[in-house]
Order: C-alpha cells, then sequence, then structure tokens
C-alpha cells in the first residue's frame, strides 16, 4: 500500500516535473540577417523611438561611456548583477539577427531568440501589456536608428544555482501576469491610457512598487514605495508624506519638467526618467498618465497656495532672532538659507524645504543625496543648479542640518540613526 502510494506521489512529481518541463521549453527563432527585412515606415519609427524613450531602454541598455544600447550597464540585485544586453542591430553580439517575432516574445514573455529566460532585471513583467503594434515600433526602431555595435554582453554574477535561467520559468509562474493591457470599461478612454503607459511600457512601479524576497513586485502593495540605489521612490498612493496633497495636474507638471513647485524635483535616479523618459511622450500621454495617478492618489484639484500647510512653512522660514538656536539652524542660515528662503509665495527653482519630498519622507536618503551631490544643471530644473556639498560640510553637519530640517521645518517625527546614515551615502558608489 505505502509502495503504491509512493509510486503514485513518484509518478505525479515526474508528471509535474514534465509539465514544468514544457512550460519552461521555448523553441528558438530562425536568424534573420537584417538583408532579409524589409525597410520600416518613417511614422512607425518615429513612433518607437517615443516608446523606447519612455520606457528608459537608452537609461539601462547604455554603459557609462558606452555606445547607446551596446549593453554592459551594470543592473544590481539581491542576487548579483546582470548586465542589459547589447541590443543594436550588430547581427554576432546584438539583436541585428532577430526576426520581429523574437523580438515580440522577448518583450512580452521575457525569453530570448534562442529560447532562453530572460532576468527580471529586464522589466518583461511590465512590457507584457505593450500592444503588438508598440512593440513593433520598438523594433523599427532599434533596427534603424540605432548604429550596430560590436560589443559581447557580460555574463551575470549570479550564484549557481540560481543562474540557471530554467529557474526562471518558475519565478514567471508564480509572479508574472502575462498579456496585453485590458481597458477598464468603467473609467475613460484618458484613464486607460495613462494605465496602459504606467502599467506597461513607462514601468513606474518597477521602482515604485516594493518587491518581495525574490524580487517580484508586492502586488497587494502597488506603489507603495520602494528603495533604488539608496534611493527612496516615494509612495505613489494616498500614503505620499505630501504636505499638499498630489492631484493630476502635479504629477504631469512634474513628470513633464522635473519639478513640482510643492514637493520637489526629480534629483535622482528619477531624473533620466523624466529627461531621458517621459519628455519625449505627447502632452496628451503626460496628462493621461497624470490623470490615472491623480485616480490612484485620490486628491481632488485645489489651490496648493492656499494650503495651510504651505502657509505654515513659509512662516517658518521666515528668519527671526531666535533662529539660530541649534547648530542646524546656524549652519542651514549660512549655507543653505540665502537660496531657499521664499518670502509671500513659492517658487520651484527655490524648493521651499518645509514641505519638500525629501524632508516629509521617513526615510532621509534623499535629503542626504542632495545635500551632498547637489542637482546638476542635466537633473530637475533643465539649467539650474544646487551646489554640492560633500566636500564643504562633514557627515556631522550635514546631519544637524537634516535634524533641523525634519524636526523644525517639515515638524515630523525625528529621524534617528542621522550621521550613520550620511556615511553610508557618501561611500555608496551608485549608477545614479
Ligand atoms: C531596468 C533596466 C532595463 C530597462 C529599462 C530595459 N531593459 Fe532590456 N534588459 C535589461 C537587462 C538587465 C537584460 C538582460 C537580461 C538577462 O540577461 O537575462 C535585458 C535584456 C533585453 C533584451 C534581450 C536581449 C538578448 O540578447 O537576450 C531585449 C530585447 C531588451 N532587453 C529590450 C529592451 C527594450 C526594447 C527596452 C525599452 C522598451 C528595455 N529593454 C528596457 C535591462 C533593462
Ligand atoms: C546657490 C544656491 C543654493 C544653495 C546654497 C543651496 N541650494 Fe538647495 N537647491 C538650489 C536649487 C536651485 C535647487 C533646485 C534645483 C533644480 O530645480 O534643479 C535646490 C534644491 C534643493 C533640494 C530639493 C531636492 C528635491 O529632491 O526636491 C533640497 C532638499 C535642497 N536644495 C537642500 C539644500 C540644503 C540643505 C542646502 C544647504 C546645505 C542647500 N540646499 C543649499 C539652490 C541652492
Ligand atoms: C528608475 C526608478 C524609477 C522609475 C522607473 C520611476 N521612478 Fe519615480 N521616482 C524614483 C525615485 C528614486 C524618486 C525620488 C526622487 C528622485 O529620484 O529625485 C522618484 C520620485 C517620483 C515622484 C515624486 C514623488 C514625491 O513625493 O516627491 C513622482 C510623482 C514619481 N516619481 C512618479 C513616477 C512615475 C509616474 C513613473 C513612471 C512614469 C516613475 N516615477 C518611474 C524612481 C523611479
Amino acid at each position: 500500500m505505502l509502495k503504491s502510494t509512493l509510486s503514485i506521489l513518484a509518478g505525479a512529481g515526474v508528471l509535474a516535473l514534465a509539465g514544468f518541463g514544457i512550460y519552461a521549453y521555448h523553441s528558438p527563432y530562425a536568424v534573420e540577417p537584417p538583408s532579409a527585412r524589409p525597410a520600416f515606415d518613417p511614422a512607425q519609427v518615429e513612433q518607437g523611438r517615443i516608446l523606447a524613450a519612455a520606457g528608459y531602454c537608452a537609461t539601462c541598455h547604455t554603459a557609462a561611456g558606452g555606445a547607446p544600447y551596446a549593453g554592459n550597464f551594470p543592473v544590481t540585485t539581491d542576487f548579483g548583477t546582470i548586465y542589459a544586453s547589447n541590443i543594436t542591430p550588430d547581427p554576432e553580439t546584438g539583436i541585428g539577427n532577430w526576426s520581429k517575432a523574437a523580438f515580440r516574445r522577448a518583450m512580452h514573455e521575457g525569453v530570448d531568440r534562442e529560447g532562453r529566460h530572460l532576468f527580471p532585471a529586464f522589466p518583461f513583467d511590465h512590457f507584457t501589456k505593450m500592444t503588438d503594434a508598440d512593440v513593433d515600433a520598438v523594433y523599427a526602431y532599434l533596427m534603424t536608428e540605432v548604429a550596430p555595435v560590436k560589443e559581447a554582453t557580460q555574463a551575470p554574477t549570479i550564484p549557481f544555482p540560481l543562474n540557471q535561467r530554467i529557474l526562471q520559468a518558475g519565478w514567471k509562474l508564480l509572479f508574472v501576469d502575462f498579456g496585453r493591457y485590458a481597458d477598464d470599461p468603467s473609467k475613460s478612454a484618458e484613464w486607460n491610457r495613462g494605465a496602459y503607459l504606467v502599467e506597461g511600457v513607462t514601468h513606474c512601479g518597477a521602482c515604485h512598487t516594493p518587491r518581495n524576497k525574490v524580487g517580484a513586485e508586492e502586488k497587494s502593495a502597488r506603489f507603495a514605495g520602494a528603495t533604488i540605489d539608496a534611493w527612496s521612490a516615494p509612495a505613489l498612493t494616498a500614503a505620499n508624506p505630501s504636505a499638499v496633497p498630489w492631484t493630476a495636474a502635479d504629477f504631469t507638471r512634474y513628470l513633464s519638467t522635473g519639478a513640482g513647485t510643492y514637493h520637489g524635483i526629480a534629483a535622482g535616479p528619477m531624473a533620466p526618467v523624466v529627461h531621458a523618459g517621459l519628455r519625449e511622450l505627447p502632452e496628451s500621454d503626460l496628462t493621461a498618465i497624470g490623470v490615472y495617478l491623480g485616480n490612484v492618489v485620490g486628491a481632488p484639484e485645489a489651490d496648493p497656495a492656499a494650503s495651510p500647510a504651505v502657509q505654515a512653512s513659509l512662516a517658518a522660514g521666515r528668519p527671526d532672532p531666535a533662529w539660530r538656536a541649534d547648530e542646524g539652524e546656524r549652519l542651514y542660515a549660512t549655507a543653505c538659507a540665502a537660496c531657499h528662503y521664499n518670502a509671500e509665495s513659492i517658487v520651484a527653482e527655490r524648493p521651499e524645504l518645509g514641505i519638500n519630498s525629501s524632508t516629509r519622507l521617513d526615510d532621509p536618503s534623499n535629503l542626504i543625496h542632495v545635500i551632498l551631490d547637489g542637482v546638476s544643471s542635466a537633473e530637475g530644473t533643465p539649467g539650474v543648479v544646487m551646489p554640492a556639498f560633500r566636500d564643504a560640510l562633514s557627515d556631522q553637519q550635514i546631519a544637524a542640518i537634516a535634524a533641523y530640517l525634519r524636526d523644525k521645518r517639515a515638524d515630523l517625527a525625528p529621524w534617528t540613526d542621522l550621521e550613520t546614515r550620511v556615511a553610508q551615502i557618501r561611500a555608496h558608489q551608485g549608477t545614479h
């Protein structure tokens, strides 16, 4: 009896393995040399250029100082480093030999031309939402406008057995909802357009949604905020700690310019998302993203200038005789106040730090990054610069300024272990 139960179990195991094998197996697509490819319609190529920008393909697929799309940009994960592939049309080391069908399968299913599973450091879990027409446009753009570059992609540093690509099939089975975006008929066309862009090509959740232990986005905590490269990507839900609630119009403004008068600026990993990405989208698409996110957060439109939080912040920033009571205030008064003092109303180019996102997040990382390294003219508002204080201020002084801004200006629960955090971020070698 026991024996037959065991053999049934073993039989079931073999069947399950065979089933998994069938699920995991993907046949290779035949090589399609570039000469076999017909010319693409210029309108399709242009559409592809915009979508490639909105999907930040170049941000991940270009190494520092490397040729565009030639790969080898290191994507670091808890399991090791995965180098983004060469996706130039070079037939040998890039994707020059890939047919349209092979490219669609990579984007929609995370499987390469030869049938190997790709690691989800490549956000195919979002690109699976893109329409065939949009994926084909990206293909047309890469094959036409990108110069072929011969450069072999480095192997990932993931240790055995996790480096076995077949295991990715299990990960996909557990965590990925494959399939194109389906319209929600109860919502407007504009909302659906925004949702399509956010969930698919622009993959906001890849940074703004926390991940579980095996690196998959937590579906139950969508947009709840996460840490990326030692920066905090804030919650894009009602849990966002903003003093002035985000509205659809605020989102659109921030995403098209990189700066929001009442929240802050894109200075870290968000900077290329705006400047190398979203800004290429037509205005109607940025408005649609704003409408969708405004609905996720759920704040009605209101005049932010009249907000009591804004008035309180302006009042707290006004110099008064008792102002230099502690070290943080004194340092702030000499190093920062000249540029960050707003008299009557707030100007985007002169962030009001009492309501700035970096002082309101539970994690002080973003504020510390900005004080250490400033904001270059290419980040935040184009052409506007905030100086770096890395060499001018000690860890202890930066911690004192941060504590002052948090306790006295944002008026929120104090941050702990600030000095240690400043030292860590000073030593951090980020890719941003
Ligand atoms: C967050 C970083 C990131 C972004 C953004 C990204 N990729 Fe990738 N991509 C990767 C990584 C890493 C790999 C390698 C995965 C692996 O080795 O398993 C990859 C692999 C690929 C591959 C497979 C290539 C091959 O030779 O196997 C294709 C095709 C691809 N990406 C296209 C794109 C396109 C098109 C976009 C923009 C719409 C894009 N990627 C955006 C990180 C990224
Ligand atoms: C020379 C003028 C100047 C000085 C001095 C200065 N800042 Fe700034 N700061 C700016 C400008 C300009 C911006 C906005 C940059 C942009 O929009 O691209 C900015 C942005 C910021 C931001 C916003 C970051 C975000 O993500 O929204 C913070 C925080 C900040 N500064 C803190 C400080 C602190 C703290 C000091 C003192 C240690 C300081 N600044 C000194 C000009 C200055
Ligand atoms: C590569 C990671 C990454 C991606 C992709 C990304 N973000 Fe961000 N985002 C961040 C980080 C980190 C910050 C914090 C500020 C910074 O980097 O300057 C941020 C800041 C923001 C803010 C400001 C929040 C606040 O409270 O100040 C908004 C709004 C935002 N992102 C929206 C989006 C949207 C919408 C998308 C998709 C279209 C997106 N982000 C894609 C990393 C990312």
